[in-house]
Order: C-alpha cells, then sequence, then structure tokens
C-alpha cells in the first residue's frame, strides 16, 4: 500500500525553493529528484501543490507541471489527482514497463514470434568451442585487465573506426546501462529513433531523461530531422542503431552517415552512442559514425544474436573518458566479464568452422526475411525487414490484429512500446527470423490479422487510440 506522510507543506515548500538552482522544468525537476535521492523528501511525501511551488518560485505554473510530469515519468513522483502527487517507491513496477508489454499474453500461444531472439538452431556450436579451449586457466588475479588481450586484439580489427578504448560488459543491454548511468543525468534530453527498442526506452526513463523520438526512414535517422532535434532541445546524448534496427530493419547508408554527422559537427558536447546488437548476422557491412566523430562515439557491438544471448557479452569501445568511466565504476561491482566466456567468444570469432555457422545463420535469416516480405507484399500489406530478424508489419489496428493472431496460436509484439511519440499507423513486430517454413500460410493469416478493425472487415465497438500513451 502506498503509504501517505503528510509533512508541513510550508517546510517542505522552502526546502524544495531552497534546493532550486534553475528555475526551468528540467533545473526544477533536477532539484527534486537530488532531494529524494538524497533522503530529504522520504517515500510517501506529499509535494506541494504546483500553484504553491509557481508562486514561490516565481514560475508559471505549466512549469511545474512539466518538472512534476518529468518526475512522475522517471517514476521518482506519483500523481494521485486531487489527493496530489507524492514521492514515490524508487523502482519503476514491472508493469509499467515497456518492455513488459512486448511479450505473448493472449491465450495458448503454438507459434511465438514475439520475441526478437535469434533461432537456437543457426547460433554457432559453443560445446565445440569449450572444447577447443580445453582447461584453460583464464583468472590469476582480481587485477588482471578485464579484457583478454588476443580478444581485445580482434575487437579492434574488426572496429568500424579505431576505438580510443574497448571494453567487454555483459551483452548490449549491460553495454547501454553503464554508458547511459555514466552520460546522462535526471531532466537530460536525449534522442532516440522513432520506434525505438523499447528496453532502451525504459532505460532512459529510470535515469530520469526527457527522450524525443527522431523520425526515421528505410536508412535510419532523417537528417533534417536530427537537425531540428539537436537545436529544439540541446540533447548530451543520441542513440541509435546504425544496423538491422529493431524493430525495423533500417541500417545507415554511407551517404546517411556523413549526413548525420554533418548535422552533429555544430554540436560537440553531444556524445553518439550506437547499438549494433544485430552484429555478424546483419547483412550490411559494419557502420559507424564514428568514422567521423571517434572522439565522440560510443559503440556497442552486440554477440547475442550472432553468437548466442546466453554468451551474455558486448563489447563497448570510444573515447577513454567514457569507457574508463564505466571499466573504474564497474570494479566496484562485477569486475570483468567472465574470461571462460570471453574465451568462447575469442574462439567463435577465430575459428574457421564458427564463422561458417555464423556466415551460413546471415543468410538463412536473409533468406526468411525476404521470403516474408515477398508474400506479404504479395497480399497489399506494408512491411520493412531490411536486415536482423524482425519484420514490422503496419496493421489496421493493433489489438484486433493481435487477436486474430491469437486465435491461430501465434504471438507477435505489439508496436505500442516501440513508439517513442504516435507514429500515424499500428504495427506489429513479427520475429521472422525464427519462421523456418509455411511462409505462404502464415502470410495469408498475417494479412488477415494486418486488416483485422478495417472499415468493412467486422465490426468494431468503438475507436481504437492509435500509438503509444
Ligand atoms: C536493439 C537491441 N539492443 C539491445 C539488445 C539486447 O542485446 P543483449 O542481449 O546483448 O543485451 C537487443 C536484443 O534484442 C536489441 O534488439
Amino acid at each position: 500500500m502506498f503509504c501517505y506522510l503528510i509533512f508541513r507543506s510550508g517546510s517542505l515548500l522552502g526546502l524544495i525553493a531552497g534546493a532550486v538552482d534553475d528555475r526551468s522544468a528540467r533545473g526544477i525537476a533536477a532539484a527534486v529528484s537530488r532531494l529524494v535521492t538524497a533522503g530529504e523528501l522520504p517515500t510517501g511525501a506529499r509535494l506541494p501543490t504546483v500553484r504553491d511551488v509557481a508562486r514561490e518560485l516565481g514560475v508559471s505554473p505549466t512549469t511545474v507541471s512539466e518538472a512534476w510530469r518529468s518526475l512522475a515519468r522517471a517514476g521518482a513522483i506519483q500523481t494521485r489527482g486531487r489527493s496530489g502527487s507524492f514521492v514515490a517507491t524508487p523502482a519503476v513496477p514491472r508493469g509499467r514497463l515497456r518492455y513488459a508489454q512486448l511479450g505473448a499474453g493472449l491465450g495458448p500461444v503454438t507459434h511465438d514470434y514475439s520475441t526478437g531472439v535469434p533461432d537456437y538452431d543457426l547460433l554457432p556450436s559453443i560445446t565445440d568451442s569449450l572444447a577447443r579451449i580445453g582447461d584453460a586457466r583464464l583468472t590469476t588475479s582480481y587485477l588482471e585487465a578485464p579484457v583478454l588481450p588476443p580478444l581485445e586484439t580482434v575487437l579492434r580489427q574488426r572496429w568500424p573506426y579505431p576505438p580510443e578504448q574497448v571494453t567487454v560488459v555483459d551483452g548490449a543491454m549491460d553495454a547501454l546501462d553503464r554508458v547511459v548511468a555514466t552520460l546522462v543525468r535526471f531532466g537530460d534530453h536525449v534522442l532516440v529513433e522513432n520506434p525505438a527498442f523499447p528496453p532502451v526506452l525504459d532505460l532512459l526513463d529510470a535515469v530520469g531523461a526527457t527522450v524525443v523520438g527522431v523520425p526515421m526512414d528505410e536508412h535510419g535517422m532523417r537528417p533534417e530531422a536530427l537537425g531540428a532535434a539537436l537545436k529544439a532541445y540541446e540533447p548530451v546524448a543520441v542513440v541509435l542503431q546504425p544496423r538491422a534496427q529493431n524493430p525495423t530493419g533500417a541500417g545507415l547508408s554511407a551517404r546517411r552517415v556523413a549526413e548525420l554527422a554533418a548535422e552533429l559537427a555544430a554540436y560537440p558536447e553531444v556524445t553518439l552512442v550506437e547499438d549494433d546488437h544485430a552484429g555478424d548476422i546483419a547483412t550490411a557491412p559494419p557502420v559507424s559514425l564514428g568514422a567521423h566523430l571517434p572522439d565522440r562515439t560510443v559503440h556497442v557491438a552486440g554477440f547475442s544474436k550472432s553468437h548466442g544471448p546466453d554468451l551474455r557479452l558486448a563489447a563497448l569501445g570510444g573515447p577513454a573518458e567514457v569507457i574508463t568511466a564505466v571499466t573504474d565504476r564497474r570494479l566496484l561491482g562485477p569486475g570483468w566479464s567472465s574470461r571462460l566466456l570471453q574465451a568462447v567468444l575469442l574462439d567463435l570469432l577465430t575459428s574457421p568452422d564458427a564463422e561458417a555457422q555464423v556466415a551460413a545463420a546471415r543468410e538463412v535469416y536473409a533468406r526468411r526475411r525476404a521470403t516474408m516480405l515477398a508474400e506479404l507484399a504479395a497480399r497489399d500489406v506494408t512491411a520493412t525487414a531490411a536486415d536482423g530478424i524482425n519484420l514490422w508489419m503496419t496493421v489496421e489496428d493493433q489489438q484486433m490484429a493481435m487477436l486474430a493472431l491469437a486465435a491461430h496460436g501465434i504471438a507477435v509484439a505489439p508496436g505500442t512500446p516501440f513508439a517513442v511519440t504516435p507514429l500515424g499507423a499500428d504495427h506489429v513486430r513479427v520475429t521472422v527470423g525464427l519462421i523456418r517454413d509455411g511462409h505462404a500460410e502464415l502470410a495469408d493469416i498475417l494479412a488477415a490479422a494486418a486488416r483485422a478493425g478495417a472499415r468493412g472487415s467486422g465490426p468494431r465497438s468503438r475507436p481504437h487510440p492509435r500509438g503509444w500513451r
């Protein structure tokens, strides 16, 4: 139960006013956040009213409301209608995360295409790799370098630009979590693609960032839209996926990379964070803004899709300032990623057998995408899946589509958690990389689902809200 703590509102008003050194919405939110973190505003404390705070600070109530809204988005406060706003318990409950809305859940599932995971049978064999490694004694001291030196050499050779420093962490999301903790402060603006990967949006919400979606096309963020957002929001970071964008499959062309770099040139304080999660199963060659802006591009190379999600490894490279902050902080936690798993990764990246398995997987995924895209196009369904393992399908009505698919035991991911702001149409994400056969039959079902809820296709009890929120 939420516990109400009523403080003398005058004293809280003075406390908040005393903590605010910047009277913008962002500054007010940051001040309240600092008081919550310091325990001076304890869980359950009722905040003074928006009007009282506005009067005390000499700002408009709209400014305070905006500050309260960003605090609520970050899970720092809860607003309970007329009762007021209260300091919340710190963790955002799982059910409120976008991430939690992705899974199957509309009935018994026989075909789960909601997951975004690779096909297990297309991963290189870890058993073979472990046999090749043998009884390696890889850790003799807690103070050794966190990355196996020969793995670092291989990673540097593969990097799409010369990185100042490279380290290895426990997966792409771990990398992003650590980089965001280093770069982003409460109230900072961060630009992302719209649509974007829901856990990244949750992560940015969790640190109190104000997330701004930048419209994209088949080559990634649109340059003029990035330019306008840089000017309007003065973000600290831009987070993007250079290849096999999840959910759309889009990838940056060399030309688009140059165009985006040109827009960023006038904003030297902005750090680029690239999530190359698909790695070696991407058909497109490695690409990075680091080729133009090496001093401020942090690139994450994921191995979950190509070499196995349970390896829990990703490489992180970029400016020493950021990477050292991550590795130093990590010394106080896990210290390093298992050297045994690093040795497996090194073997998988260098053994001809494993390389051939990954290359074969890349081709199988490309075939599965192309086959399903052709089948859907033949049925007049709009979908994209240029690269990676996901297909992003436009549907008339997300809920109706998911229900229509659930009737066949098929689960897909809803589009809304991916939308930073409404996208103008409903979508679902289908993990097409898992579809081994029966493409034509499945395309019939997907096409019917895409049309479910369209005018003339059956009764609709009420208009369905489009997009996220
Ligand atoms: C865009 C994106 N980033 C990050 C991840 C997570 O990768 P990892 O398993 O390496 O943490 C995924 C996994 O689906 C992803 O799609």
